[in-house]
């Protein structure tokens, strides 16, 4: 099935609006690839390493423009703070709490973000943790590591922390195009399984119908924006908010 066809299905059955991923809805993104790069830079080769392939294999930067620019934001899996650090340069009125369960990672965002206001790392794992009260949350590429009873508890807090029209920004991975998905599975269980760069065992990836459903009945209403163009990977973006 072709891409627009798909997405108008997604569209009637789970009441997701399919959104064109030219359109950004806020300003540009106002913030130099280079420049956060930079911050991660001289913090280990796998640092250096991991923000370099990051950026190459994911549209980081094109995901900003979606999330408002003011309000306090939680950066659920967060790692070291890259998205966090792109939220914050492009807009300074961005309050961010990153949550992760990695010490090493947490630890790393504290070094490097000492000293900037409004920047908050912690520790915790994102199902057994309570959430501070929030405007958005973001949680990008962390949900398929979690199982799937897991993931509805995290959904039940990122609604109960989020006031009414509040956003819940996913990206994650679609299973379309079948070979972006076949080959995202082979990276990651390099990434995951092999080397070890990121903490879990199993994949739980979904579709988008049956992801936009879930959060659906948890009383989001869902706009979908494939973001996988130009990469070898199916990212999507789930931008919710809340009823
Ligand atoms: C692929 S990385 C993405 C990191 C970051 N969001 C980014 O896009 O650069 C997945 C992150 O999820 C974190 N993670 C996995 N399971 C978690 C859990 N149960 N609670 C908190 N963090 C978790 C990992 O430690 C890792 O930092």
């Amino acid at each position: 099935m072709n891409e627009k066809k798909r997405a108008s299905r997604t569209k009637g059955r789970a009441s997701a609006a399919e959104a064109d991923p030219r359109a950004k809805p806020g300003a540009p993104a106002a913030v130099n690839k280079k420049k956060i790069i930079a911050l991660f830079r001289g913090r280990g080769a796998w640092t250096t390493l991991y923000t370099r392939i990051k950026f190459k294999i994911c549209p980081l930067i094109p995901i900003e423009p979606h999330i408002p620019r003011r309000g306090r934001v939680l950066d659920l899996g967060c790692g070291n703070g890259l998205f966090a650090a792109i939220l914050k340069r492009s807009s300074p009125e961005r309050k961010i709490i990153g949550l992760d369960l990695d010490k090493g990672k947490i630890d790393q965002a504290k070094t490097i973000f000492q000293g900037w206001a409004g920047m908050d790392f912690r520790v915790g794992d994102v199902v057994a943790s309570d959430y501070p009260r929030a405007d958005i949350i973001t949680i990008i590429d962390v949900l398929y590591l979690i199982p799937f009873k897991a993931q509805e508890t995290i959904l039940a807090q990122c609604r109960d922390a989020l006031p009414p029209g509040g956003v819940l920004a996913v990206k994650d991975m679609d299973t379309r195009p079948r070979w972006k998905y076949i080959w995202n599975i082979l990276e990651e269980t390099l990434a995951v399984k092999i080397i070890g760069f990121t903490l879990g065992h199993r994949f739980y990836f979904q579709g988008r119908r049956e992801f936009a459903e879930r959060l659906n009945h948890y009383g989001f209403d869902v706009e979908i924006v494939p973001l996988h163009k130009g990469y070898w990977y199916p990212h999507i973006l789930y931008l919710a908010k809340k009823r």
